[in-house]
């Protein structure tokens, strides 16, 4: 059997109880490394008492064979931080388990998909969820200003999703991310990512010292949010309740 089992977004105490108890049944246990951030892997193997095998991007998508191998005759689970299906990888092991005929549990636990909701914009009120990767010389993908654009024509508010090159330890932050949304915007010039748009910067969510600034983009540019991670939120249109929630956040 394969389990992939929800972390959750803090530490190891976020596990669930059902999570918990089936990593302290598997013979094999591996924590997924690389699209996501958590305390400490230490702390996972002392509360399920037992080694954890960190498994980077290279062991989760180009040798999940060895992973099903495993599982065709033992019972072996994958941690994943925040949910299973959080991030769209996951969903790539589940399939390949299904075509190799390896049975597959899941365990779902809390996903920075859901605790933005802290932040008091309805979540059935996004739109399109988008991701802002660190800009390279000859690669500057747009698709987040378009997201952006095309959500806040509808009203709808955004999720960005700040890149994490776990090898080398790099983690965006939001100022990066606002930062090359104004470059898109200088050379793209459709108006969308303006001085004055209201704009919320997140870090560490479901942390004890997580960290959520609302106000105009040429503030919160300046926040320093401390450590990773961080996630911007682009607000469509708001009722008057989404409105007193985000007072909370002003400053
Ligand atoms: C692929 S996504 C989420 C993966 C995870 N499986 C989940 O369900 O939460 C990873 C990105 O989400 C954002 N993120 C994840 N956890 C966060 C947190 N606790 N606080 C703020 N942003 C977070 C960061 O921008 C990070 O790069």
């Amino acid at each position: 059997m394969l389990y992939l089992i929800g972390a959750g977004l803090y530490d190891e105490q976020d596990l669930t109880l059902r999570g918990l108890k089936i990593l302290q049944s598997c013979s094999v246990v591996y924590l997924e490394s690389y699209t996501s951030l958590q305390a400490s892997h230490a702390d996972l193997e002392k509360v399920i008492g037992k080694p954890v095998i960190v498994a980077d991007r290279l062991l989760i998508e180009q040798k999940a064979d060895s992973i099903l191998s495993a599982a065709k005759d033992s019972d072996v689970a994958v941690v994943i931080i925040g949910d299973v299906f959080g991030a769209t990888t996951h969903t790539d092991l589940y399939m390949r388990a299904h075509a190799a005929g390896v049975p597959v549990k899941v365990v779902h636990n809390a996903s920075v998909l859901t605790a933005v909701g802290e932040v008091g914009l309805e979540l059935y009120k996004y739109g399109k969820t988008t991701s802002m990767v660190f800009f390279e010389d000859k690669y500057k993908p747009a698709t987040p200003y378009h997201v952006i654009a095309e959500n806040r024509a509808r009203g709808a508010h955004t999720l960005v999703l700040l890149d994490i090159k776990a090898d080398e330890q790099r983690y965006m932050t939001v100022g990066q991310c606002l930062d090359q949304l104004l470059l898109l915007e200088r050379e793209l010039g459709l108006g969308v990512i303006t001085d004055d748009l209201l704009v919320v910067g997140c870090a560490r969510l479901g942390a004890p010292d997580r960290k959520i600034v609302a106000g105009p983009l040429r503030d919160v540019i300046h926040v320093d949010f401390g450590a990773p991670l961080h996630c911007l939120l682009i607000p469509g249109n708001l009722h008057f309740v989404e409105e007193e929630v985000l007072a909370l956040w002003k400053r």
